[in-house]
């Protein structure tokens, strides 16, 4: 298959609302990560998508809405403080797990009776369910287990061949993926943290749980965690602050090549075997940057790549989610 790249004007955009609409794949920007985009309603356009990705089934998709009064058509029960978050943090990165309508398919929801729900703040995403006139099952736009895409070139990279279009709409503006939100439970859970911070969902709600990825209660309830995640080809190291020289030395010692991510490392003295990125001390920024330096570092060619942790609140709780996922040797590998 070949596989169209245009840049995110209104002509694209129709021809990929006609792609959406024939049952085709289109990878589109949100303000999170890209998107890989099917008809959630067309049940063998989602199944394109799991082949695409080279995902197991049974790990569902967040389907994708253009206003917040559609959420009737999937969901079966909107309790209030659903409602209210809605009011506060959508249009944006807030994924909301709510009982499912009958119309959802067991396709998109890997077979649970519940279904993930958000509305994208990307005026691209958010015309491009608008013109294809149905509601949008996407995942991230990578390949299963790689890190999520933030440039249409990483979709390129992972995706060529797979898929009908890419829409060209530059670099996400904020890096890291939705909160996942289980609204099904009392008090309401944190699946993924992402985009919208715990600290921020308690301000509207009071209490929030937040699960635990590492535990079995985790595999049942959020069906992500059972697989590695967003992981680069390099074995990612995540070490304490102040450590990431010294445990670079010692596998350059061994004879590796390493990468290291430092936030503030400029000044230091670069080596042909050692290639240290500098991140930015702002979580915010260094959300943004996080998933396009790992690939930079893979495609440099390094063997390691030695993370130092950062301060685990607001934005920094959910890149430290991403890193320990990534560093997670073993297991299945996953998206
Ligand atoms: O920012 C995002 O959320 C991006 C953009 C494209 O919207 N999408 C994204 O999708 O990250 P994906 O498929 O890579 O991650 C969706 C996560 C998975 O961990 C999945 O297990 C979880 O949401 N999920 C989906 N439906 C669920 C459900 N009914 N119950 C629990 N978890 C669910
Ligand atoms: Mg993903």
């Amino acid at each position: 298959m070949r596989t169209e790249v245009l840049s995110a004007d209104e002509a694209a955009l129709a021809r990929a609302a006609q792609i959406i609409r024939s049952g085709g794949l289109v990878a589109f920007p949100t303000e999170t990560v890209y998107g890989l985009g099917a008809d959630a309603l067309n049940e063998n356009a989602v199944k394109k998508i799991f082949l695409a990705k080279e995902r197991p089934p049974d790990d569902p998709l967040i389907v994708h809405i253009a206003h917040p009064h559609e959420l009737i058509i999937v969901a079966r029960h909107i309790p209030q403080p659903a409602w209210d978050l809605t009011k506060r943090f959508w249009p944006g990165p807030l994924t909301l797990v709510l009982p499912k309508a009958e119309r959802v398919l067991k396709v998109v929801t890997g077979g649970l009776e519940t279904v993930a729900v958000r509305m994208p703040a990307h005026p691209v995403a958010r015309r491009l369910i608008e013109t294809s006139r149905c509601p949008i099952a996407a995942p991230s736009a990578n390949r299963f287990g790689r890190p999520s895409s933030t440039r249409a070139e990483h979709v390129v990279e992972d995706l060529a061949g797979r898929i009908d279009l890419i829409l060209d709409g530059g670099p996400t503006p904020i890096g890291v993926e939705s909160t996942v939100l289980d609204m099904t439970q009392e008090p309401p859970m944190v699946l993924r943290p992402g985009g919208v911070t715990l600290e921020e969902l308690r301000d509207v709600l009071g209490e929030v749980r937040l699960l635990d990825s590492s535990t079995r209660e985790a595999a049942r309830r959020s069906p992500g965690t059972r697989y590695r995640h967003y992981a680069p080809r390099a074995r990612l190291l995540l070490v304490e602050r102040g450590r990431a020289e010294a445990v670079a030395w010692s596998w350059m010692a061994q004879g590796c090549r390493v990468g290291v991510l430092l936030q503030k490392s400029e000044g230091r003295s670069q080596r042909p075997e050692l290639i240290v990125l500098s991140m930015p001390t702002d979580a915010k920024s260094y959300a943004r940057k996080l998933f396009a330096a790992l690939r930079e570092l893979d495609a440099q060619g390094v063997d390691v790549i030695v993370v130092e942790a950062i301060a685990e609140r607001r934005l920094g709780r959910t890149i430290m989610d991403r890193l320990r996922r990534a560093a997670k040797s073993g297991g299945p590998e996953g998206t």
